[in-house]
């Protein structure tokens, strides 16, 4: 399975704080450190982690090579990434006592790509390949739609949630992956109870596969005809960013290998459980050896 991954390439600026700052506060941090992260890098970094072959499609500043470097070091094909002149995207992220974290995103060469950048960069792609989508590149709306009519296989983590995701054609996707936050916000309604959210998945995503995680609940995999749910590993949470990231990496690469979707639930699960016991975005991101080893 090849797997085509638009996805943004962030410099992360990452802040340990004693708590979020508040409105007009001026507070000290106690460590910082600068990563390679965005939802795109860190998703591609995770599914060449876990085996599998992952082609990253996204833009960077020219200046900074050394991103690039580090996703191919991964195992990521870099041949679609290009360095641009706008600046790199970035994140500035506190990380607070409580494992809490709030982001600010500036979305600088991921937001430069027009619907033609898109298809010209998937012209090798072939019916059955697979396009994983998040949402902090620009024209995500035109890639699902070029991608649904080149028979390709859409897999969307719409995050962050932003309002464009009411122009999305979310029918067209195969695999939709979402926090119960996001879910919330999807079906704009909160489900009190899990039958409900089944239900209501179900009702809302009839064709599609939509995988939720929930935290220290696990996770679950609702289609039409299965409810999966598995565990959460208990562990002593640092800092969660990246680990939803993580966690779709590892599940798509089983998925691809053709692991049963409870094992795919599980690899993902096992994978981010290591992630959040690290600080950092893709330098969070375990090996398959450790994972194959918990
Ligand atoms: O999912 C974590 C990522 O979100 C961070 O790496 C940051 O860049 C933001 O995009």
């Amino acid at each position: 399975m090849k797997i085509y991954n638009y996805g943004a390439i962030n410099i992360d600026h990452i802040y340990q704080v004693p708590h979020l700052v508040k409105p007009g506060e001026t507070l000290s941090s106690s460590s910082y450190q600068q990563v390679l992260g965005g939802k795109g890098a860190n998703q591609s970094i995770a599914l060449a982690k876990a085996g599998a072959q992952v082609l990253h499609i996204g833009r960077c500043n020219k200046s900074d090579q050394w991103a690039i470097e580090q996703l191919s070091q991964a195992g990521v094909n870099c041949d679609l990434v290009e360095g641009v002149d706008q600046p790199s995207g970035h994140a500035i992220i506190q990380v607070d006592q409580q494992a809490e974290n709030c982001i600010v995103l500036f979305g600088g060469a991921n937001q430069s790509f027009d619907p033609d950048d898109i298809s010209t960069a998937l012209k090798s792609a072939v019916a059955g390949d697979w396009l994983l989508l998040q949402n902090e590149c620009s024209n995500i709306a035109d890639a699902v739609n070029f991608a649904a009519a080149a028979q390709l296989k859409i897999v969307l983590n719409p995050s962050p949630m932003l309002s464009n995701i009411d122009d999305f054609p979310l029918h067209k996707v195969s695999l939709l992956v979402v926090n119960e936050l996001e879910l919330q916000q999807l079906l704009q309604r909160k489900c009190d109870t899990k039958e409900k959210m089944v239900e209501q998945v179900r009702k809302a995503f009839p064709d599609t596969d939509v995988v939720v995680t929930l935290g220290a609940q696990g996770a679950m995999w609702i289609n039409a005809d299965e409810q999966i749910q598995v565990d959460a590993y208990v562990v002593e949470v640092v800092d969660t960013t990246a680990a939803g990231d993580t966690f779709l990496g590892f599940l798509l690469a089983a998925i691809g290998r053709g692991e049963s979707k409870k094992a795919a639930l599980i690899a993902g699960c096992k994978a981010s459980s290591l992630a959040v016991q690290r600080l950092g975005a893709s330098s969070s991101i375990p090996t398959a050896d450790q994972v194959a080893a918990l």
